[in-house]
């Protein structure tokens, strides 16, 4: 039936098998009324509600209102099937404090501890443009039309209440998260995902991902992301070996160098040429290891993306890379600013964009998404 359940104890869009394309939206809040960002997030929940059915936005739908007044759901995803279609919803710091340490709903005693601002990390050439946002809306489905009309929608039901501040299209997941699915590649043409927090591992879950402090964010995570442009025509010219040893892994099947197939544990010990290990001191898969990083692992669900190109004519693509963790201080930000330094990948990167986002956990039917912070 290509129905994933929206309602339940997490929000769907997490743990949920990811699909193939994605639609992210980081929006502002125009109104300084906390009723009205909670109707805002009331339609939201029963707008998602009925999309991730297959239903349109309202019971209106695009024909069975007023002949005389816009159709109350825009019309391009009828005909088309649910698609998987996942909607999770996020709060930005900015929500609680904005810029200038306003209070602006009331809600700056529930500001979560964990709900930092992303720090900048070295070489970031961030874009404030592709950053941050009041609220966000990650819509994920099997077809980029039905995601792009969730998105599009509940930004139309917030007319008067939010503004977009940007949006990202992803095409091709980059990471599994569940043992059921095959490992997709990224744009350098390697597996990615391999070593990823699976839907099926509910201990790692319970510790790396789900919040458990019996707050209001109890069973929410944070959702961290970096638009990260790959410098493809670098990368292109690069030997087939360097690139293997680049992330520490064989570029047909996702083996660590140290030998073994996809799924078998790294031996970073095992010793090389030049005094060197088999798995370089600066291979990606070493350094965002988590026996390199006290323990710290984090469930990845990102997407590849392709922009057009630049002035320059070289292709702006790459990787839209989210994260959920149960805390970004911990389980995000330590690791990004190693690989920053040390990775050998970065010298292909370019961060451009950068968010961090507190997501509630999931509702009952009844229920909205947020209601525990009011
Ligand atoms: C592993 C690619 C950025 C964290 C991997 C793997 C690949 C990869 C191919 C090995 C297969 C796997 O286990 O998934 C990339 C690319 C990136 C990127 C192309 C940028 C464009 C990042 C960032 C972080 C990160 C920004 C976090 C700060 C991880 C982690 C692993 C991993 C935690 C698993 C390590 C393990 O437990 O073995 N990445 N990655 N990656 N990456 Fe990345």
């Amino acid at each position: 039936d290509q129905i994933v359940e929206f309602y339940g104890e997490h929000q769907a869009g997490i743990t949920t098998p990811a699909q193939d394309r994605m639609c992210f939206a980081g929006l502002n809040v125009t109104t300084d009324s906390v009723d009205e960002l909670r109707l805002l997030l009331k339609d939201w929940t029963a707008a998602a509600a009925r999309m991730t059915r297959g239903q349109e936005t309202t019971e209106g739908g695009f024909d069975g209102g007023s002949y005389h007044a816009p159709p109350e759901d825009t019309g391009e995803a009828f005909g088309l099937t649910p698609g998987h279609l996942t909607i999770t919803i996020g709060f930005g710091r900015s929500l609680f404090v904005d810029a200038e340490g306003k209070d602006r709903f009331g809600l700056k005693d529930k500001l979560p501890e964990a709900l930092v601002e992303m720090p900048h990390f070295p070489a970031d050439v961030l874009d404030e443009q592709r950053c941050n946002g009041d609220l966000c809306i990650q819509a994920c489905a099997d077809d980029p039309q039905v995601a792009v009309h969730a998105v599009r929608n509940l930004i139309r039901l917030g007319f008067g209440t939010v503004s977009t501040k940007w949006m990202q299209l992803g095409f091709g997941r980059t990471s599994s998260t569940s043992q059921a699915q095959e490992t997709p590649r990224n744009l350098f043409g390697f597996k990615d995902g391999t070593a990823n927090i699976m839907a099926e591992e509910t201990d790692r879950l319970d510790e790396h991902v789900w919040v458990r402090d019996g707050s209001w964010m109890d069973g929410g995570s944070y959702l961290c992301a970096r638009r990260i442009r790959m410098i493809l025509e670098t990368w292109d010219r690069e030997p087939l070996g360097g690139q293997e040893a680049i992330f520490g892994r064989t570029k047909r099947d996702g083996a660590p160098l140290s030998g073994g197939g996809e799924f078998d544990a790294p031996d970073f010990d095992m010793p090389g040429s030049n005094n060197q290990p088999v798995i370089a001191t600066d291979a990606h898969v070493r350094l965002a290891h988590p026996s390199q990083n006290g323990g710290a692992a984090m469930l990845r669900r990102g997407y590849n993306y392709a922009d057009g190109t630049d002035a320059q004519g070289n292709i702006d693509a790459g990787l839209f890379f989210i994260a959920f963790v149960s805390d970004p201080r911990t389980g995000f930000i330590p690791i990004q600013n190693r690989l920053a330094r040390e990775d050998a990948l970065s010298e292909y990167l370019k961060h451009t964009g950068s968010a961090i986002f507190a997501i509630p956990p999931g509702t009952a039917e009844g229920g909205y998404i947020g209601q525990s912070l009011f």
